[in-house]
């Protein structure tokens, strides 16, 4: 583990190499920004955000949270996404979950856990949902993996009910949602292929916002 005093030293070998690499790399950088992708991940420290795609400085727009979630009334997100969208034009919204989650962990745990209570609350709502399907898998490890599939996809779900998604695909075609599950052993993404369209159009028999 780096020190507190080598983080200043990362940061200057940083600088030099983005330079030697490109002179006007930081002039360039400070001009604007014009990600394709807005990324929603866990707070997870193991599962980075632009490093596990390959992608650098302006090339995301990233939040993260603990066990990736995307509430209508957490103000935080729901600005990240209003601003992706509405401003900065994104082509495509990530939400990527991972395998050994702490958050989805203390979701299925029996206990107070304060602060956290509403916020895991969340992931109580979609074992709920799923609640059929998650009983009837007898090994807890793979209820574990399976519920942690299934809030990516719940979440998935919050991020096209919001009127910016839906306004911004009846007019310009996106932003699509995508489901992702970082796999912590194996490094791999694994997309989960969630039917988006199919998804933008049941939604709309109870969320639709975009009549006039
Ligand atoms: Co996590």
């Amino acid at each position: 583990m780096a020190s507190y005093e080598e983080l200043f030293k990362n940061n200057q070998k940083w600088i030099e190499q983005k330079t030697s690499q490109d002179s006007g790399f930081f002039e360039q950088l400070s001009k604007d920004q014009n990600p394709d992708y807005l990324y929603i991940g866990c707070s997870d420290s193991r599962v980075t955000a632009e490093e596990l795609m390959g992608l650098g400085p302006g090339e995301v727009f990233v939040h993260r949270n603990v066990a990736n979630l995307v509430n209508s009334i957490d103000l935080n997100v729901m600005s990240v996404i209003n601003y992706a969208v509405r401003v900065l034009k994104v082509k495509h919204i990530i939400v990527c979950g991972h395998y050994n989650c702490g958050g989805v962990k203390a979701a299925m745990t029996p206990e107070d856990m304060g602060i956290l209570n509403p916020w895991l609350r969340n992931i109580r709502d979609v074992y709920r949902l799923h609640k059929t399907e998650l009983n009837a898998i007898a090994d807890e490890h793979q209820r574990y993996n399976r519920l942690i599939e299934l809030n990516v996809e719940e979440q998935c779900i919050n991020i096209i009910k919001t009127a910016a998604v839906q306004l911004s695909n009846l007019k310009d075609g996106y932003p699509k949602v995508h489901g992702w599950v970082f796999d912590i052993e194996s490094g791999k993404i694994i997309d989960l292929n969630i039917n988006f369209e199919k998804i933008l159009t049941d939604i709309k028999d109870i969320y639709d916002l975009t009549s006039k």
